[in-house]
């Protein structure tokens, strides 16, 4: 009979060297790692074995095509000890749509979250207690075959990696709306978190960095006229008291797990809230006339961020004081007190390990 987990253990843990306070995002790696090979058409037995280099073929087809997806996650430690995942079933579903747009095999949604769980539950020992600290999930896909050619993989390896992580922003950002260059075109890979899109993105926000900001604001590939995303997170609005976010109908958006959240969660709230278009003009407009409120990106990495700059053309727009955001703080005091356990986490969206 195949078992259903093997594992490898490292001989001595690098656990006591971490330096707690100190957590710089995607640095820092848990002992173990899962890895589970797909060949001959099947999943093979998932092993959890010490994290470290991989060996691979230079003709590996994710090096030359880049057939390659994968998810962000955490877990954290509330402070009556439980280890819980936020919304694990939505990252499952994502994953498993982007499996299908790269044609890549499906890993069903339930196996998924098993396999996050079995690794977490084995290095919880490096979840951190600190508040804003927590174990980043990394699982991801990626093509193997050894060849030269432009067509599906027929092998590919899925690997979990968790790492203790501070916050990926330090300070609130201030992000540039993009006109020239493009994440996403209708009928593209937009909505899938495939590696390409990150690639893609790098030199555009290279530049908006050397120009003094954090991030990109991107604008829809046709006319530039209208708000999409940022790089690592979905935006979010407050004009005239209605909290705004633009509309995932078509597919250049990636469809975020703490966007719908925060969603869900306003509505909840009995909150105006409007999915929609939204343009650059009716935001600037807004800004100049004092009715933009609140700014803020929503994302796993970056949790709940609030954008203190908005660079436009020529013009670099401050946005209201931190302090006076009422929308967006109400929104991250009730998502960190779900998580730490300090309240009631009425829609049942933290799920213990
Ligand atoms: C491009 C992009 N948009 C949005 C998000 C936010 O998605 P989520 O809330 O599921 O983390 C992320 C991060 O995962 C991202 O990389």
């Amino acid at each position: 009979m195949t078992p259903e987990l093997e594992i490898h253990r490292v001989t001595e843990s690098r656990i006591g060297q971490i330096n707690w306070d100190n957590l710089p995002f995607g640095h820092i790696f848990t002992d173990h790692m899962l890895v589970m090979d797909y060949r001959d058409d099947s999943w093979q037995t998932p092993q959890i074995v010490p994290y470290g280099p991989i060996s691979m073929h230079p003709c590996n087809t994710t090096l030359h095509y880049g057939q390659s997806i994968f998810e962000g996650m955490k877990a954290i430690r509330s402070k009556d000890g439980r280890v819980t995942l936020f919304r694990p079933d939505m990252n499952a579903k994502r994953f498993a749509e982007s499996c299908l747009r790269m044609a890549m095999p499906v890993i069903p949604e339930a196996r998924f979250i098993e396999l996050v769980k079995t690794l977490v539950r084995f290095e919880q020992t490096w979840i951190p207690d600190r508040a804003e600290a927590s174990l980043y999930i990394r699982p991801f896909l990626f093509a193997t075959d050894e060849y030269l050619g432009v067509r599906p993989s027929k092998t590919y390896k899925f690997m979990i990696l968790t790492c203790p992580v501070g916050a990926y922003y330090a300070k609130p950002v201030s992000v540039k709306i993009e006109e020239t260059y493009t994440r996403a075109a209708e009928g593209g890979v937009g909505r899938a978190k495939t590696a390409g899109n990150y690639a893609a993105s790098l030199y555009p926000t290279q530049r908006a960095i050397e120009q003094g900001f954090q991030q990109l604001i991107w604008t829809d590939a046709k006319s530039h006229e209208y708000l999409e995303e940022s790089g690592t997170m979905n935006l979010m609005l407050v004009i005239d008291g209605v909290l705004l976010t633009p509309s995932e109908d078509s597919d250049t958006i990636l469809r975020s797990v703490v966007k719908r959240s925060v969603v869900e969660l306003a509505k909840h709230w009995g909150l105006p809230v409007e999915e929609r278009r939204i343009s650059v003009a009716e935001v600037i407009t807004a800004i100049r006339e004092g009715r933009l409120t609140d700014a803020f990106g929503a994302g796993t990495a970056a949790t709940i961020a609030p954008i203190a700059k908005i660079g436009y053309r020529d013009e670099l727009f401050e946005l209201p004081a931190l302090e006076t955001r009422a929308v967006s703080l109400r929104i991250k005091a009730y998502l960190d007190g779900i998580k730490s356990g300090d309240c009631a986490d009425e829609l049942s969206w933290c799920v213990e390990i």
